[in-house]
């Protein structure tokens, strides 16, 4: 079987002539739970936009379950969901039904399904009852939760959190983190952005970081994070904690 992902010297400029990705190569694995790092301007944003084909390569090839994302674009959005640190600006509906049953609506989905589906991601993330709500109308934990039943209601392998703890309180930052692991362990595939390497990375099964547009170091989070100063983020403290104990989940 091919990787969910495989990414070939992957390059991409932007039409100003930044080099926001330099030269990637790299495999996802089914099931992988990939803590992504490295300091502001690193790529790493750029470089999972063309993991469902919302940026195309300069140069280089993505592949999704072995097919180039740019021949499967309707696929790649569905197998590979997004949730930004600006959920709520990416929001297109009057009320938090209607922003979840809009993926499969555009899908042409029989509206049974779409029902069925829209109420099953709600109530994945604990929005059941918030159904009439207008999505500006909740809080940015909320919010979050909401962009997240936008997707799953896509039913995605893959699901790609860019920096979700920001602004988010304690109790939001644990429903976050909840979410993501209840779902790496329903078989999803996670990659989280992260600058904050303690909320999470208790979780992962591996630990990249970026530098300039280039993967820089990739493996074990035991054996990556000592890495952490050189590529500009912060280290956890205290420093010989074990990794497993940096959990911020109470269970
Ligand atoms: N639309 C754009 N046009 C031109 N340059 C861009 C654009 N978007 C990003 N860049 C540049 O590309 C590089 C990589 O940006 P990217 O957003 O991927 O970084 P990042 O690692 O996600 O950073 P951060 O941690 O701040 O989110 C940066 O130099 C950035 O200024
Ligand atoms: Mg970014």
């Amino acid at each position: 079987m091919p990787p969910l992902l495989q990414i070939n010297n992957l390059i991409h400029r932007f039409p100003d002539g930044t080099l926001a990705v330099n030269g990637v190569n790299w495999a996802v694995e089914p099931g992988e739970y990939i803590v992504l790092s490295g300091s502001n301007g690193s790529g790493k944003t750029a470089l999972v936009r063309h993991f469902n084909g919302l940026l195309r390569p300069t140069s280089g090839t993505v592949l999704l379950n072995g097919i180039p994302v740019q021949k499967q674009l309707l696929e790649a959005r569905q197998a590979v969901g997004m949730v930004f640190q600006d959920a709520a600006s990416q929001m297109v509906a009057q009320t938090v039904y209607d922003e979840v049953a809009f993926g499969p609506e555009n899908l042409c989905l029989p509206a049974p399904e779409i029902h069925r589906r829209v109420q099953d991601a709600l109530a994945w993330v604990g929005l059941q009852g918030f159904e009439n709500r207008h999505p500006f109308e909740l809080s940015g934990g909320e919010q979050r939760r909401l962009a997240i039943a936008g997707i799953l209601v896509m039913r995605p392998q893959m699901l790609v959190f860019d920096e979700p703890f920001n602004g988010l309180d304690f109790a939001g930052v644990v429903q976050t983190l909840q979410q993501m692991v209840r779902l790496h362990q329903n078989g999803h595939t996670i990659l989280v952005i992260t600058h904050d390497l303690e909320k999470t990375l208790a979780h992962a099964t591996r630990l990249v970081f970026m530098q300039n547009g280039q993967l820089v170091a990739d493996g074990t989070p035991e054996t990556v994070l000592p890495l952490a100063p050189r590529f500009g983020v912060k280290r956890p403290y205290p420093v010989d904690r074990p990794i497993t104990s940096m959990t911020w989940l109470t269970n």
